[in-house]
Formats: C-alpha cells, structure tokens, sequence
C-alpha cells in the first residue's frame, strides 16, 4: 500500500478534526500584540489561553532588550553547535544566572524545551536503568521514556502509593542490573494545575535510591516565593536533581535550561545529542533571556501581579459553584459536564457570543462526559477581565446545563467528532 495513502486514510486523533476546524479551532490565528485582548478572525477577543504568565512577552523593556540584541546580533550568531563554534560568553553568563537564581551549582542552555526533555532523558539512562514516571507527563517526558531500552514504570499521577510499588519494582530489576533509578514528574502539570506531590516524592529517597529529574515549564516564575518554582514553593529544591524549564511561558521567548550539580550538567554538556548535533540557541534568546531573568529576580511585582489575578479568577469561579479541579497553581481547569458535540458549540458561542478566546480540552485528555475550559491568568489581565469571564462562564454553564448546546443543527454537523 503507498505510505501516504494510509496516512490520509485516518489522519490522527487531532488531524481528523482538520478540515472541518482549521482556522477556527485548530491553527486559529491571533493577532496584534501579545495582550488579553487580541485579534481573532478580524474581532477582539479576551485571550486566557497564552502561557505569558507574568506579561513578559509585550513589556517594552523585554521590547527593547530583544530588538537591540537583534540589531546588534542578527538572527544568525552564533553558528554551529555550542560544542563545536556556537558558544559565547553570553550563554555562558545566562547559565551561570540561570543556576543562581534555581539556586543550582551549574545549567546548560537547551534549544527548545521539548527536544531538551528528550535529549536529557535519552543521556541520562541506558538499558539497565530503569525510568519511574507520573502517569500524566507531558508528551516530551513520554517521548524521551519511549526512546529508553531499558524498563519503564509509570505510576499513577502524583499517587505516592502507586509510585512506592514502581519503585520497589525498580528496585529488584536494577539489583540484579547494576543499573540506577530516574524518577521523572512535572513541577506543575500543564493540564490540571497540579503540583507535582514533589516533597512526598522526594522524602521516598530516604528509602529508595534514585534521581529526581522535574519538568518545571509551568512553575518556573510563577511559583516559590523568588518565583524559582515548584519545589522552591514546597520547600525541596535542594533535593531536585535535575530541574528544567523552557523560556516558553514565564520567560515569554523560546528555548530552556536544565541545571543540577556541576559534575552531572558537565555530563549532560557532553552527552545530549540534540545539543551536540544542532545549532546553538541564537545571541537574540539568550540576551532576551537574561533581560527577563533579571526582570524575574529583581520586580515581584509581576509574580505579584499575576497571583492577584489567579485568586480573583478562582475563588470566583469557586463562590459560582464551579468545579476547578485540584489546581495549586495558575493554570486553571473549569470542569463542565457535557457531550463532545456540545462542547464544540459552547466554544463557538464563547468565541462568537461572549467574545472569549480560551482552550477547550476534550477526550481523550479528559474522560468522555468531561468538557475542560483551559484559563491561563496571567499578570496582564484584570479584574475585569476576570469578572466579565466568571459572568460568561455562568451563562454558558445555564446554557450547557438546561440543554442548550443539544439538538442544534449545529450539533448535528459536529457529531462526526463522537466517534
Ligand atoms: C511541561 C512542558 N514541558 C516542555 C515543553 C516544551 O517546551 P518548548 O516549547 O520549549 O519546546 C512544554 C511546552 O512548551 C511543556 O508544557
């Protein structure tokens, strides 16, 4: 059979959706400078669904700290990998700040986040170790687990119970071996909001051996009390391993850091291969990320700023009866029973009635019934912002709840989706 032609037989869970939602659900196109209000489809809409956490990406001092590194550097520099020509005392400076502030002994710049996960897991292992994982990582965690030769356990999320029994497995298999544990969890789970259950996760070395490596994405700025993250906000960052974070969210930018003690962050330097066989991060990220770095140690007031806003967002939404999970960070689910189909129509109305533009999660990232309102709060919106979203969120809840969103030509057009 020709390749091409199965593929498009069945075009992937998200890519079935395509033809029917592209520019609309899928790929939609927002517009204008990166605020809570931007442009969707030629109409203002309020944006909760970028992960701008601390309104870093339009602050005209990161402005301006980009703009110069441009004109003074290009897209280009520095060329070539860093271990072959694509170092500077840039990178260097940033990963000695980056360290400081994770209040690490030593950090390696990454690329891009995603790769950066992999890649370290990939480096980190070989086929008589074993990798002990929460069952609700992010797909770059899952991806690096799944290039691993060795055994992989995943326990259930944040389930410390669950993670003991994987542990004890680990145990017998790297006995016998000579191998070592990685236990691998996010700092703050993109979808939930959870925590990882990273000071629980920690005391078990007490009776267990193994590393910690944390995937901070969404708690590196937002969380602790200097914003270093997750485990600086339950108070163990000393016992994290390895800690990563992408410049893709609180950094407003593009590329990551991984730090730890200096003799494994040496290692790792020499061992990535999506490090060693790609370009270097451009001198554009790496000043802009120095500038906003220093913005993060040095003005709390976006941190601030940013944790008023997810209180006025979710005990508002909690006083209205809405049910938001077990979220211990910024990143807000609204949980809404209701069909797939009436989702797909809810978010049209959200979009096309109340003018809000936020993140519709739907199976198979949440059960069948489930329909996820995703709200990303961040240190650029305001109280009105939250207060015209809670009173939405109340009529499209009526809506969904008295049957509004079923049995509209609408739905019948979207039951395709319910397979
Ligand atoms: C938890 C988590 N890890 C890693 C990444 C990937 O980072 P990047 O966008 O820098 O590739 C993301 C998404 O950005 C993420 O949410």
């Amino acid at each position: 059979m020709d390749l091409f032609e199965k593929l498009l037989q069945d075009r992937g869970p998200l890519g079935k959706h395509s033809q029917a939602d592209e520019g609309y659900f899928m790929f939609p196109k927002l517009e204008g400078e990166i605020k809570p209000r931007m442009i969707w489809r030629g109409k203002e809409v309020l944006t909760w669904s970028l992960n701008n956490y601390l309104g870093f990406a339009n602050h005209p001092d990161v402005r301006k700290a980009d703009a110069d590194a441009a004109a003074r550097w290009g897209a280009a520099y520095p060329m070539g990998a860093r271990m072959m020509s694509g170092n500077s005392d840039q990178h260097l400076q940033l990963e000695n700040e980056l360290a400081q502030f994770v209040q690490k002994e030593s950090a390696y710049l990454l690329n891009f986040g995603y790769q950066g996960v992999v890649s370290i897991i990939d480096a980190l292992v070989d086929r008589h170790d074993v990798i002990v994982y929460d069952s609700d990582s992010h797909a770059c965690i899952v991806d690096g687990v799944r290039l691993h030769m060795g055994k992989r356990f995943v326990y259930s999320h944040n389930d410390i119970e669950s993670l003991e029994k994987q542990l004890k497995r680990a145990e017998r298999i790297t006995a016998e071996s000579g191998g070592g544990v990685l236990v691998i969890t996010e700092g703050v789970f993109g979808m939930s909001g959870n925590m990882g259950n990273l000071k629980d996760i920690v005391a078990l070395k007490k009776k267990y051996n193994f590393r910690i490596f944390i995937d901070d994405a969404h708690g590196f700025g937002a969380m602790g009390p200097t914003g270093a993250g997750a485990a600086e906000a339950q108070g163990v960052q000393a016992d994290i391993d390895l800690y990563f974070s992408t410049f893709a969210k609180s950094m407003a930018s593009i590329g990551a850091f991984v730090a730890g003690n200096r003799d494994i962050i040496d290692y790792l330097k020499y061992n990535m291969r999506s490090q060693i066989f790609a370009k270097s991060l451009p001198m554009i990220f790496v000043e802009g990320a120095r500038k906003r770095l220093e913005m993060l140690r040095t003005q709390p007031e976006h941190r601030a700023k940013l944790w008023t806003i997810v209180n006025a967002l979710q005990s508002g939404l909690r006083e209205k009866g809405f049910n938001i999970g077990t979220t211990t960070s910024p990143v807000t689910p609204v949980l809404l029973r209701g069909a797939l189909s009436a989702a797909t129509i809810l978010n049209k109305d959200l979009r096309e009635n109340y003018n809000i533009f936020c993140s519709v999660v739907i199976y198979p990232v949440v059960p069948k019934d489930i329909i996820m309102l995703r709200i990303i709060p961040t240190a650029v919106h305001t109280l009105e912002d939250v207060a015209q979203t809670i009173q939405a969120f109340s009529e499209i809840k009526h809506k969904l709840d008295t049957g509004a969103y079923v049995n509209h030509e609408y739905a019948a057009k979207m039951a395709m989706f319910d397979a």
